[in-house]
Formats: C-alpha cells, structure tokens, sequence
C-alpha cells in the first residue's frame, strides 16, 4: 500500500489538464453491455475504478483494450470495447461488486439486453448506507421481476415495457442505469426527479449515438423512447469536473495560481461561484479556467456551503472545500445534504492543526489555522483528495497512508501536483517511515 509523502508549504502554480470523467467513464463502459457492436471510448481515466469495471466486463464477455490517443490529445487512454464472442454469464459477482459500488450500472444493460441479471447487492459503504432501492424500483415499474437473496438482486423481463416513473430523490447511478435498461424497452419511459448531473447527460449522448432516443437529460425530466437493438459508436468522455475542481481549490488554499486546462467551466460552475465569492479570483477564457488566490492579498473569506445534488455544491469537492475553509478568514459552516457519513476527513485535518466541529451532518471550521505536517489516513476517495491538498499547504512533512482510495479516482496525481511545483513522492509503504 502506497503513500504520499509531501512536503510543504507550496503555492501551487501553473498548468494541469483535466482526465476523463470517472463516472461519466463508468456508465459509459457499461453501455457496451447493450450491443454487439465495438465500441470506442476516448479520453478514458486510468484510475483503478475502470480497471475493476474493465475485469467485471471481461467477466460478461465484453472484452477492453487500451490504446494511446495522439499526442495532441495530452496522450489520453483510449479504450476499444467488443465482445469476446464467449457465451457469457449474466451475473455479477461479490468479489467485483464489492471493490465498486458502481458495479450496479451492469444491472439495467443485462437485463434489458438478456431478459435476466443477477447483481450482488453493493453493500455498505464509508460515506453511507447506500441502498439501491431506486433501481430497484425504477426496474420493476420498467416489468422486471425484482428478487433479493443470498446478498443478490436478481431481475428477469421477457422485454422491458416503457413506463412513467418517478425517483423518491435524485439518484446519479440510479438514474443511468434506467437510462441503460429503458434505451432497449417496448415502448416510452418517461423519468421523473431525475439526477441532472453531467455524467447522466453524458452517457445519453453516448446511448443516442448508439441509435437510443433519449431527450431531456440533464434535466429533471427525460423520456426515452425504447429501440430494438444498438449500434456500436465512437464517444470522447467529459472531463472530470471533481478533479479538476480539486487543483482549482488547491490554487485557492495554498496563494497559488493555476489554470485548469480543457475543463468545462459550465459543469464546474457550483464550484467557481463558491470561489469567487470567498475571495479567490475566477477567471475563465479559452485557454481554461483559472483560479489565483485573492491577489488583493490576505486570507480568502470564510463561506458557508450546503452540498446538493447537481447544479447544488456537489458532495465530491465538500472534503477538499473543507480542507480550503481552514485556510480561510472566520466560522464557515458545511453542511452535507446527500451522504449521512461523509466528514471522515475532519479528525485527520484537526491532527494537523485544523479547527473542525462536527455535530450530525454539519461541520463548523474555524479558520485560519496554520496547518503543520502529520501522519494522516485516507478513509475514502475524496477524503485522500482533502488530506493531500492539506499536505500541500502544511508547513512540513504530511504522510498520507492508504492512497489506494486516491487511485480509485485520481489519474497520477502526484505527477499532476509536481508539474504545478508541489513536493510529493508516492512511496511504497516498506520505504515510508
Ligand atoms: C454517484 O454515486 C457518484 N458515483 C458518487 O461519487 C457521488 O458522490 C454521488 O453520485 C452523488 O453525486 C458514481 O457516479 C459512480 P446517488 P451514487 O445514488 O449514484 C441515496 C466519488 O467520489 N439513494 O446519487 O451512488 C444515497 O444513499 C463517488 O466519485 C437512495 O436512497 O449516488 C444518497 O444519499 C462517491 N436510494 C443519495 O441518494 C437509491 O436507490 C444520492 O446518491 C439510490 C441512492
């Protein structure tokens, strides 16, 4: 197991381009489930999440190879998806569920392309409980026959059948996977109180390239008129707005200057509106956006924050903002809406130094508190995120134990962090001290 040895403080300053979007690449791979044609995903992230998404689809006879694009597309990893030809089960089992909760998004395709799927049930998770009841429901109001048992879901439909159906609460996956299932139904789906994130909107347009009829994604509303079979199709995945929007609060919480290259400022906007108005300088231009730390001089302003799901403040940038808020001038109060067990980073941020109260789903950062150099330990993906751009702005050595969270989402982030002058080695455990 890997860590992080940083040493600092530094100004985070200059260039650094956004990978593919994590979980726009996810649903993306498990479109293929639904045709027989090849398909070919660009600027696909290589991050652990993918490689276990890569081995449940070899699993289910889908077969990935990975290619380099051309240079000038920053050497991105390009992935060619086919079928293996096999006869392939129609079941996804614990061992690879479990690593990856997004494993679930295999669960509508099977079964809206095989009548039948069998998906371990994901199980608990460091941010919360998690349930997938949503699909659940959102499937069997599609005519599935839903059944638990034995730590599986398990689904069967002759075919799908268009449906109405309302989410009780905007759910991201929930909201793909009867994306994936509803694209190949008999028959209109119209879904209701949908998620609007831009992943969802993302993999519509990779379905409709594919020959699916989805409209409204991104939207609280989308319909999708079900098709009898799909295409193959070629798809450049979006950037990843949660990684580039953790560099872009690296700028702000350490004095530094960087410009987010090949990003959407339009999907980051959440993010951007809470910089400026705290004091940091957001400037957005062809060449990308840019974040400078307030050049009129002295700390940021302390800025309350609730996260939402999209377009609110979203849950994934709410550790690395905590980790900015004690950085910043007075009492900030964050407030997570959408996981019940999210703000595991706070004891690691008050071993260096910070000042965090957390009291139920709200923490109260004092700030700014001089953060100094400890021995810290990931507990989820973006917690690493968080405790890692602390590292970076602590005065002295932080050691960041268990980045193997960090990996699950982040393409080389500490080559990304060293080409904008931070001081951060990945070392194997046996050599950190
Ligand atoms: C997606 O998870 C992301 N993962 C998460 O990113 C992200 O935090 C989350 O959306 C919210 O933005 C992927 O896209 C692979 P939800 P998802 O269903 O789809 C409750 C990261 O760091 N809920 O939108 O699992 C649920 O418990 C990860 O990259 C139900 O109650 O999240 C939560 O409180 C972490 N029943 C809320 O809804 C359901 O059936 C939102 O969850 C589904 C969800």
């Amino acid at each position: 197991m890997d860590r992080f040895v940083i040493t600092g403080p530094t100004a985070l300053a200059g260039r650094v381009r956004a990978s593919g979007a994590k979980n726009a690449a996810l649903p993306a791979l498990a479109a293929a489930l639904l045709t027989d044609q090849p398909l070919t995903l660009h600027r696909a992230p290589r991050v652990r999440d993918l490689r276990t998404m890569r081995r449940l689809l070899d699993h289910l006879g889908i077969g990935s190879e990975e290619s380099r694009a051309d240079t000038d597309a920053g050497g991105d990893a390009v992935l060619h998806l086919r079928r293996t030809g096999q006869s392939s089960p129609h079941d996804a089992p614990y061992d690879l569920v479990k690593t990856m909760r997004a494993g679930v998004l295999v669960l509508g395709p099977l079964l809206a392309r095989h009548g039948y799927a069998r998906v371990s049930l994901p199980g608990g998770c460091a941010i919360g409980v998690r349930p997938i009841d949503q699909h659940l429901k959102g499937l069997a109001a599609l005519g599935a026959d839903v059944r638990l048992a034995h730590g599986y879901v398990e689904t069967r439909a002759e075919r799908l059948r268009g449906a109405r159906f309302r989410f009780d609460l905007p759910t991201v996956t929930g909201t793909e996977n009867l994306l994936l299932a509803a694209s190949l139904a008999r028959g209109t789906t119209v879904l209701e109180n949908c998620a609007r994130e831009p992943e969802v909107a993302d993999l519509a347009r990779l379905l409709n390239a594919m020959g699916a009829r989805i409209s409204g994604a991104g939207g609280e509303a989308i319909v999708v008129e079900g098709v009898d079979e799909l295409g193959g199709a070629t798809h450049t995945i979006i950037p990843d707005r949660i990684e580039g929007g953790t560099y872009l609060i690296g700028a702000a919480m350490t004095g530094g200057d960087v410009l987010l290259e090949d990003a959407s400022a339009a999907d980051l906007a959440p993010l951007l509106d809470k910089l400026a108005v705290i004091g940091a300088e957001v400037a957005v231009s062809p060449a990308g956006i840019r974040v400078r730390a307030g050049t009129a001089g002295g700390p940021l302003r302390a800025g309350d924050m609730d996260t939402a799901p999209h377009p609110g403040f979203p849950t994934d940038l709410q550790a690395q903002y905590m980790a900015l808020m004690t950085c910043a001038e007075g009492i900030s109060t964050i407030r997570e809406t959408v996981f019940e067990n999210r703000f595991q980073h706070a004891p690691e941020l008050a071993r260096m130094g910070a000042d965090v109260r957390v009291d139920g789903g709200s923490a109260r950062v004092h700030g700014p508190t001089p953060l100094t150099g400890a021995a810290v330990m990931a507990t989820d993906l973006r917690a690493s995120a968080c405790l890692v751009l602390a590292g970076v702005a602590a005065q002295g050595e932080t050691v960041v134990a268990r980045i193997y969270h960090l990996d699950r989402g982040y393409e080389g982030m500490e080559l990304k962090l060293q080409g904008l002058g931070a001081r951060v080695a990945r070392v194997p455990e046996s050599e950190a001290r």
